[in-house]
């Protein structure tokens, strides 16, 4: 038994008051071993010292003014205790002071929720808190909390992009509840409707990147824009990758000639930054390309945790490095080679909608930094949910990224844009090529 339970447990036997509150876990497994008390394998401080007292015959008869509401207390926690196990947190939990701690955090992260938190902070929402969020919806008792977290809906974003289908069908919820669950959450995260005078003071600000091609920049309103995530997809040799490379050359330009005098940060998933096609197309610009090679920084991802990391760590580099442009090419491949089949839907929609908000959240932050992703179509609708012929990602991707492009191929060495579902801009097209200099014009 630990030195600190021996003389309190000397001090106490003196005067047979034990003070059983003020020791720690492990102190209180320490003494009821020594008393030969069994104790359930995963037992709480509470349950432990009951055991204790009543083990010692020193636990109340007449239930105290407080004792209902601790009863309360304890029948809410055991629920969420074995959620949390189901959700692999046994390790954590295994240990009673461990599994205290998780319960310290919740409750001190009630006093941080009107704080102002920093990009850091706010991009790694614990799972407690979003599991607390959902709790806070109307109508979700323990039973539809349970139900939920088993199907991985453990967060208000989870929920809300989620189709309502699958939602009923992965948790077992009926038609009318998913629905109203739906709309909450929706509700809460502010989807649907923004403040016009937010997105006018928002919109005010923004610069614009050229493309290369006076047709396509018309089509975007002038260029790629700052303070939105813009998604290109098409099918493969649409030349996604080929506009990232030039949107890194020309975002370095002044800004009267349609850059905006900042760096690139690429995070390629898929291994196919060429920095030679940098050096041509900064060439056929008359720029030189050692210079500009220097400013592009450069992250291989190499499974979706790491891309998860490079797009969190970059919330550092922006200011310090002068960062005006953040490329992901490409948004999901790796989510889709990894989470594979229907069981992951839950998960994969949640870590790519977590993911995508990390981006987001960047350009509310900043302003003035662009944030370009790629997404190829999907060929096998039921290897990855969402319309096959819009883009890959589902609904996760739609509701996230802005302004989304849709490339597909012309003849030869042309390609067509069509902006689809921007609210500010025409569903029209433009064409554009891809030469040796980089994007061109027809
Ligand atoms: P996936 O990543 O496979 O989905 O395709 P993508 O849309 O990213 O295609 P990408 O941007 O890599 O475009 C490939 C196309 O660019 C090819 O069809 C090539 O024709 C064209 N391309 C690449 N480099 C050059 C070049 O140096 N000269 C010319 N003329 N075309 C090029
Ligand atoms: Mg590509």
């Amino acid at each position: 038994m630990a030195k600190a339970v021996e003389t309190k447990n000397n001090r106490e036997n003196e005067d047979n008051m034990i003070d059983l509150d003020a020791l720690t876990v492990k102190d209180l497994k320490s003494y009821a071993a020594e008393k030969n008390i069994d104790l359930p394998s995963k037992a709480r401080k509470k349950d432990i010292i009951k055991l204790i007292k009543e083990n010692e015959g020193t636990e109340s008869e007449t239930p105290s003014a407080n004792s209902d509401a601790d009863h309360e207390e304890y029948d809410d926690e055991k629920e969420l205790i074995e959620a949390f196990e189901e959700l692999e947190y046994e390790e954590e939990l295994e240990d009673g002071e461990d599994f205290e701690d998780v319960f310290i955090d919740e409750d001190e992260s009630d006093v941080e929720d009107n704080k102002a938190v920093s990009i850091k902070d706010s991009s790694i929402n614990s799972l407690d808190e979003c599991i607390k969020a959902v709790k806070a919806l109307p109508g979700v008792g323990e039973a539809t909390l349970n139900k939920l977290i088993k199907a991985g809906f453990n967060s208000l974003e989870a929920i809300a992009y989620t189709p309502p289908k699958i939602i009923q069908e992965d948790s077992g919820l009926g038609e009318k509840s998913t629905a109203k669950l739906i709309k909450a959450s929706m509700d809460k995260l502010g989807i649907g409707f923004k403040s016009g005078e937010e997105i006018w003071e928002h919109r005010k600000n923004i610069a614009r990147v050229t493309t290369n091609n006076k047709e396509f920049d018309d089509l975007l309103g002038g260029g790629i824009e700052t303070g939105s995530v813009t998604e290109f997809f098409g099918e493969f040799r649409t030349g996604k990758t080929q506009i990232m490379h030039q949107l890194c050359v020309n975002v370095q330009l002044p800004k009267e000639q349609g850059g905006l005098e900042g760096n690139a940060l690429y995070i390629d998933t898929e291994g196919t930054f060429r920095p030679e096609r940098i050096i041509q197309m900064a060439e056929a610009l008359d720029l030189d390309y050692k210079k500009i090679l220097k400013n592009i920084i450069f992250g291989r991802a190499y499974n979706s945790d790491h891309q998860i990391l490079l797009v969190k760590d970059s919330a550092n580099l922006i200011k310090e490095k002068n960062i005006k442009l953040i490329i992901v090419d490409s948004l999901i491949g790796h989510f889709r080679s990894e989470y594979v089949g229907r069981g992951t839907l839950a998960s994969r929609q949640q870590l790519i909608n977590q993911h995508i908000h990390d981006l987001l959240r960047l350009c509310d932050i900043h302003s003035d930094l662009a944030v370009v992703v790629t997404n190829q179509v999907s060929s096998k609708p039921d290897v990855f949910y969402g319309n096959p012929t819009t883009h890959t990602g589902g609904h996760v991707v739609a509701h996230g990224t802005t302004i989304r492009i849709f490339l597909r191929k012309g003849k030869g060495e042309q390609r067509i844009a069509k902006v689809v579902d921007a609210p500010n801009l025409p569903e029209s097209e433009a064409v554009f090529t891809i030469t040796e200099g980089g994007i061109g014009e027809p």
